[in-house]
């Protein structure tokens, strides 16, 4: 018994010596599913502190049934750190049965403070656009590669394409659209997993698990470059041919 005392009193006298007169215990917080992270926390007298354990996101997701529950289980995401910057989570719009889907880059300015995808100048264009080939917005479904804004309208980084992708991804399993227009290189290469220029992209019809995808110019760009309007004429009227095809 005396042995186990003088252990006990050798141990915390060691303790003592590093972390002076506070007693510590080493605990285990899932911060992410899966990994877990060790963590001193203070004891005091016999009451632990239970650390708080955010969740950064919803691992159930793949899970959804709906586009609804889908995304009321990610709308809070804080995977990256534009959860952090974020007005609004732009999940995306349109109709849940679309056969035909747009894919945009990320929300801008417009979309992140209403929510929803292409609302802004470039929305404006795109309904245009699509008006032209005899869609209504409400009949495609759009959504973004990123759903959260990056702050001063930068380029999406990779980081945040790839955690944000299977968000998409999801989207499109239920979704499941014949044919897909990406808008924009960026776009077009995060979903087809690519590095292209926009001139490579626009030449092919890709395939991802046996949806078509198009590529045309982001309508950004063609605000500011309306020369390049002839080029995405060419490109959404084969990608209405396509749906044609598909659809018939
Ligand atoms: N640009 C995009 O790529 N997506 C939007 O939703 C708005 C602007």
């Amino acid at each position: 018994m005396n042995n186990i005392k003088k252990e006990i009193t050798e141990a915390l006298k060691d303790q003592q010596a590093i972390f002076g007169d506070m007693l510590y215990q080493e605990i285990s917080l899932e911060l992410q599913p899966k990994k877990s992270k060790s963590l001193a926390v203070q004891l005091d007298s016999d009451k632990v502190e239970e650390p708080k354990s955010e969740k950064l996101f919803n691992e159930d997701f793949e899970e959804a049934d709906s586009l609804e529950s889908l995304n009321s289980m990610i709308c809070e995401c804080q995977m990256c750190s534009l959860g952090k910057t974020r007005t609004k989570f732009v999940f995306g719009v349109g109709n849940p049965n679309a056969d035909a889907m747009l894919i945009g880059e990320a929300p801008g300015a417009d979309e992140d403070q209403k929510g929803e995808p292409f609302v802004g100048r470039a929305g404006k264009l795109l309904n245009d656009i699509l008006k032209a080939i005899n869609f209504a917005r409400e009949e495609v479904y759009i959504a973004n590669i990123l759903k959260c804004r990056p702050p001063g309208n930068r380029d999406p980084q990779p980081g945040e394409m790839e955690t944000c992708m299977p968000y998409l991804m999801k989207q499109i399993n239920l979704i499941k659209p014949k044919v897909i227009l990406c808008l924009g290189r960026i776009a077009a290469n995060g979903l087809l997993g690519k590095k292209l220029t926009l001139a490579a992209l626009r030449e092919n019809v890709y395939d991802i698990n046996g949806v078509k995808v198009v590529a045309t110019y982001h309508p950004a760009a063609l605000l500011r470059n309306p020369n390049w309007k002839r080029g995405c004429w060419e490109d959404v009227k084969k990608f209405r041919k396509i749906y044609d095809e598909l659809t018939a």
